[in-house]
């Protein structure tokens, strides 16, 4: 990329500014003597002056702001920042703190860092999308605000998850942030209060009929494909029944995934392969029993049965493995209140809104927590799998934070030790009777990431299911037996960024052997995956640019 800006303008520029590591011959060119110190510093003298600046912000909301304000200034060095130290960052640029930012996100505005689609612009989608300035997009993230994390419908102000989402692209899996679209599709909100803040962004409307919704995403998909022909569309965080039933419209007719149903599914996957294998056992000898039964909850569901049937069981047996309950009691074939999606799972058995009674009756070797509320797994709960199970796998899974069903602490004093936990926040290493337990983080920034890498990558025409198991498969892989020992399912999160290159390397593979890859097949797949990783680097001489790739 070269530029005709000088000066200020360059400085203004997010992606041509390089603050004080423009060299010499740099400033001439641009215009620069003067207006920049002549101290010409390198990329890891600018991190130490971010690290100290961070350092005196007093909350984690606070180092949010400060680094959104960063990537406003100069990407390079926000990706530096996040990119030198990803288990410092990741719970500041996106969960929990991100859960923080949304709630107060109209108050915090400051740049729009992507699209605002509002449903009032019904028939000119495609003039709108054309309206941002890069031409070659190949992901956007795409939220109406419906369900943000556990905290419900939170409108407009959901617009702070696509945003972190994507930067989780760039961070984990290196994908280069130019490709990316954050956006938020306006359908109004039904959040009273957000109805009647003054600083609210969104429409100022209650949430459409569900036809009028769906018809509203079918011009937007159009759209996509028209204006961005090689974008590949992620859905977050939609109510759950709109995030399963716009997956089964989309999935067949383009490049699309959600991430609620299918990287949850992943990254539990891969926590289960992993807490099998701690006990000598496959996901098939497992028998699953799920507190929520939304998009999350039957997204892993369905990917759970698809890798049993990879084992060898068939659908049907697969689905007797998995039982579910949520806010009405267990599904079970009597109940006249179940959607289409979640009657696979109602099995005969007398109803009951009694979780632990469910537990007796079923005897699980699995509870996986997706109920959006904290506490609900009890000490009569982890009780009742540890009288059942010599190893009782416990997922804890809400979030943010105060959702977990139960913290790691509790797990493992209520199961005297024994509880196999994964929560889907990060928790500090747990000390119990001389022993020192390492909760992992059953967080989707391990998956899709790395999905997205490998698509980006192999310019992959769908995503499919197959893909988010092999992804399962690959993490599950990259943790060492002695991390297992300790109870780790997940990989450590310092090494992310080699974690996923493996993982998209994996799932690159698959997408030749699918024939979905609009590429050609390289010899090397791991170097072919590191030749498209984005360094946070800065771009050198006067036509400068941040590198891309
Ligand atoms: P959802 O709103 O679609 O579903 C929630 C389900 O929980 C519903 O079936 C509801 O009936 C049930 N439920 C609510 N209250 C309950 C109660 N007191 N007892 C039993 N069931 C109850 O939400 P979705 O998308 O399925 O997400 C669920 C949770 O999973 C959220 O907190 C979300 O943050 C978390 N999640 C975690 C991820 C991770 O850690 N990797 C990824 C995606 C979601």
């Amino acid at each position: 990329m070269t530029t005709s800006k000088r000066g200020i303008e360059v400085l203004q520029d997010p992606l041509l500014n390089k603050s004080t590591a423009f060299a010499e011959s740099e400033k001439e060119a641009l215009g620069l003597v003067g207006i920049v110190p002549d101290a010409t510093e390198t990329e890891d003298l600018q991190l130490q002056r971010v690290m100290l600046q961070l350092a005196a912000k007093p909350t984690d909301l606070e180092r949010y702001i400060y680094l959104i304000n960063l990537l406003d200034h100069n990407e390079t060095l926000f990706y530096r920042t996040i990119m030198s130290d990803p288990a410092r960052f990741l719970p500041i640029v996106y969960d929990p703190t991100i859960g923080e930012a949304c709630l107060k996100f109209g108050h915090i505005y400051r740049q729009p860092h992507g699209m605002y689609l509002s449903m009032a612009r019904r028939g000119k989608v495609k003039e709108v999308l054309k309206n941002w300035p890069q031409k070659d997009i190949r992901f956007i993230c795409v939220t109406d605000g419906g369900r943000i994390l556990g905290l419900g419908d939170l409108g407009a102000n959901g617009m702070g998850i696509p945003i972190g989402k994507l930067q989780l692209y760039t961070a984990c899996a290196g994908v280069p942030p130019q490709y990316l679209l954050p956006m938020y599709l306006d359908a109004g909100t039904n959040n009273e209060q957000y109805l009647h803040d003054p600083l609210y962004l969104g429409m100022r409307k209650t949430r459409p009929s569900t036809e009028d919704l769906y018809s509203f995403v079918d011009e937007f998909m159009q759209a996509v494909q028209e204006v961005f022909p090689k974008c590949c569309v992620h859905f977050e965080d939609w109510t759950g029944v709109d995030a399963v039933h716009l997956l089964q419209r989309f999935r067949d007719k383009y490049c699309v995934y959600n991430d609620d149903v299918q990287g949850t599914a992943g990254i539990v996957l891969a926590g289960m392969i992993n807490a099998a294998k701690i006990k000598g056992k496959k996901v098939s000898d497992e028998r699953y029993l799920f507190l929520g039964a939304g998009s999350a909850g039957i997204g892993l569901a369905d990917l759970l049965c698809s890798a049993m049937v990879q084992e060898g069981l068939t659908l049907q047996d697969g689905q007797g493995h998995v039982y579910m309950f949520d806010i009405n009691g267990l599904l079970e074939t009597t109940r006249p209140d179940l959607v289409d999606f979640q009657r696979p799972y109602a099995h005969k058995h007398a109803p009951t809104r009694d979780f632990v009674a469910a537990i007796e009756s079923i005897k699980p070797t699995a509870i996986i927590g997706v109920s959006t509320v904290g506490g609900t797994f009890t000490q009569r709960v982890i009780e009742a799998m540890s009288r059942i199970n010599e190893r009782p796998v416990v997922l804890a899974l809400s979030n943010p934070t105060e959702h977990a069903e139960c913290t790691p602490e509790q797990a493992y004093t209520w199961s005297n030790g024994k509880a196999i936990y994964a929560a889907g926040v990060q928790f500090p290493p747990v000390h119990f009777k001389g022993q020192t337990f390492l909760p992992g983080q059953a967080n989707n920034f391990y998956i899709f990431p790395a999905i997205g890498m490998a698509v980006f990558a192999t310019q992959a025409s769908r995503i499919t299911d197959e893909m988010f198991i092999e992804a399962a498969r690959a993490v599950a892989d990259q943790v060492s037996s002695d991390l297992l020992k300790q109870g780790l399912l997940y990989p450590l999160q310092s090494n992310i960024l080699e974690t996923e290159i493996q993982t998209a390397a994996r799932v690159a593979k698959l997408v030749f052997d699918s024939r979905l890859a609009r590429v050609e097949r390289p010899a090397d797949m791991v170097a072919f995956i590191r030749d498209h990783v984005y360094k946070p680097v800065y771009g050198k001489g006067p036509a400068l640019a941040t590198k891309a790739a």
